[in-house]
């Protein structure tokens, strides 16, 4: 399969091109400067700024995963339209370039948690209606775009995807080894994880059936867990039991009022419809998840 990978230097973009490379697929990876990383042997490395025209090159399928890291930068209105623009313009042009194939290619684009709103009640399943926050919006204005997909197309809303490399876990990590990354505030928000093998898996598994739609990526194990659990959890594995409570003051004096509420929010997704359709998730606890992570260092 010829597949064409937006994002492709990111955390869960190299995770997919070595995937896909790995396993004999020709990857044609996007980066707005495909010079500064290391691709696998094979891959074909293309610079796309995520705004114009996608290369005219053909693909079977396409894997979309571009975007501004939300959590980082302060949220000023010249952010705020970049964290907009680098999925919603993104997502058009590949949509765009999809459209325009003889035969549209399968599509899998990413989500976010997010969509659900920072910190809505209760379970979250795919047919619950959006949130109205800034990144609700982002998120569901995302989905739009990519809806407009003539081939194939699943949406998968990710959760905190967990790697030692990067995200939330690869930030945490040096904090939670010097005893800092307690219980935010009082720990009760959700906590909505996946294991970086399984975003692989989910996204290679959605290239190869014939399944559409959107779905959340969550580890099935994340159902009803919490932020203290799983700040419990992780000071356990790494041997480091007490950690020491995160004020969410903190976290917005450290990330800003835009950043801040997501961080220190938090929904309960639920993996079900996934599970559903066939997909088989390999790391369901979260202290098997965390204790593989961290001796394989994925
Ligand atoms: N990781 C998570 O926990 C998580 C959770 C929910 C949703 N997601 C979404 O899933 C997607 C992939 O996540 P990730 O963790 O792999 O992200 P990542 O590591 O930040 O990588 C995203 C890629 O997008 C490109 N990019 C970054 N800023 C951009 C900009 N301003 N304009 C155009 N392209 C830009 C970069 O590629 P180049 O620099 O090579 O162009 C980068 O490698 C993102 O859209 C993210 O929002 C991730």
């Amino acid at each position: 399969m010829r597949v064409l990978v937006t994002g492709a230097s990111g955390l869960i973009g190299s995770a997919v091109v070595a995937a896909l490379a790995g396993r004999g697929d020709h990857v044609v990876a996007l980066s707005r400067d495909p010079a500064k990383h290391r691709w696998p042997a094979g891959v074909e490395a293309l610079a796309w700024d995520a705004r114009s025209a996608l290369p005219a090159v053909a693909a079977d399928a396409a894997v979309n995963l571009a975007g501004e890291p939300v959590v980082g930068r302060r949220w000023t209105p010249a952010q705020r339209q970049r964290l907009r623009d680098s999925r919603l313009v993104a997502t058009r042009r590949v949509v765009e370039w999809a459209n325009g194939q003889r035969r549209p290619p399968a599509l899998v684009s990413a989500s976010a948690s997010g969509y659900y709103g920072a910190k809505p009640e209760g379970p979250c399943r795919e047919t619950r209606p959006p949130g109205e926050d800034f990144l609700a919006r982002l998120v569901r204005d995302w989905e739009a775009e990519a809806a407009a997909a003539k081939g194939r197309l699943v949406v998968v809303r990710l959760g905190h995807v967990l790697s030692t490399r990067g995200g939330y876990l690869g930030q945490l990590l040096p904090f939670a080894r010097r005893h800092l990354a307690g219980p935010i505030g009082d720990g009760r928000q959700a906590m909505a994880w996946v294991h970086i093998a399984d975003v692989v898996g989910a996204v290679l598994w959605a290239l190869d059936h014939d399944v559409s739609g959107p779905f959340n990526l969550v580890s099935p194990g994340a159902a009803g867990g919490d932020q203290r659990a799983f700040a419990g959890e992780l000071g356990r594995v790494l041997g480091k039991p007490w950690q020491a409570p995160v004020p969410v003051l903190a976290l917005h004096v450290r990330f800003g009022s835009g950043a801040g509420p997501i961080v220190a929010g938090g929904q309960d997704l639920r993996s079900d419809g996934l599970v559903a359709q066939g997909f088989a998730f390999r790391h369901r606890q979260l202290g098997p998840a965390l204790q593989d992570l961290l001796s394989s260092g994925a």
